[in-house]
């Protein structure tokens, strides 16, 4: 059985005390209402990340995770961070490919399949995120674009290394911006990733893989979009910075 995930993603926000403060109500919510079944998962700025690891100590169920990593090893990168280092700190995860990572960052799938590897080799899972753009939609080209982020960012991999990932399905028109896809029109990508997967790899492995939504994703919406037969989870952006939200979210599943 895949699992079911809600995954934070505080973007470039919250200085490190503030990224504490955050972190330890989650964890103490965690503590009280969560029944064992449910899956957290926060990725945090790099500069958490070994507090919160060593905040979740003992909590098997949460999981911490950063926003990006470099696709080499090591060298003369000024200012970046690698997957090793990630690792290092005792972080599980790490989104490659996020919408912002790909638009402000010329992210390429081909970069991305190469920062995929690297990542997998340091034994971290990656919550790799695809998704069209409004025009794209618009056009009627969502489809192949999602096939091709497919395609090129991450079908290189066997069905082994596949196993390890986390897809996460996010339509850049609804991310921040409190249009969330309709649970139908999410469910239909969710889907099609999924028929894709099976025609790739084989039916097994596609239904091993967690496919999470993200995109103005609430509390209010959760219950509906996570209750589609391929949506299993969410990544969270705005709603993931308030404890309270958060941890609701992550209650959708019992
Ligand atoms: P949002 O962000 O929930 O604020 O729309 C989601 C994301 O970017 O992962």
């Amino acid at each position: 059985m895949r699992k079911k995930i809600v995954a934070g993603n505080w973007k470039m926000n919250l200085d490190y005390n503030e990224g504490l403060a955050l972190f330890s109500e989650i964890i103490n919510m965690f503590k009280d209402e969560a029944t064992g079944q449910q899956h957290a998962v926060v990725c945090s700025p790099f500069i958490h990340l070994h507090s919160l690891v060593q905040l979740a100590k003992g909590y098997h169920n949460v999981g911490v995770g950063a926003q990006n990593a470099h696709q080499a090893e090591a060298g003369a990168y000024t200012g970046e961070i690698s997957a090793k280092m990630v690792k290092s700190v005792g972080a599980g995860y790490v989104i490659l490919g996020h919408s912002e990572r790909r638009q402000y960052f010329g992210e390429s799938n081909e970069l991305l399949a190469k920062k995929t590897d690297t990542a997998l080799a340091h034994d971290l899972t990656p919550i790799f995120c695809i998704g069209e753009t409004l025009q794209e939609r618009e056009a009627n080209q969502h489809f192949d674009i999602i096939k091709s982020q497919l395609v090129d960012g991450i079908f290189h991999l066997d069905a082994t290394q596949f196993g390890k990932l986390v897809i996460a399905y996010e339509p850049v028109w609804a991310i921040g911006t409190g249009v969330t896809a309709s649970s139908d029109q999410a469910q239909e990508i969710h889907a099609f990733i999924r028929k894709e997967i099976a025609a790739k790899y084989n039916q097994q492995v596609a239904d091993d893989t967690t496919i999470l939504y993200g995109g103005s994703c609430n509390p209010k919406n959760a219950p509906e979009l996570f209750a589609q037969p391929d949506i299993d989870g969410g990544l969270i952006g705005g709603a993931s910075l308030k404890s309270r939200d958060f941890i609701d979210i992550v209650k959708v599943f019992n």
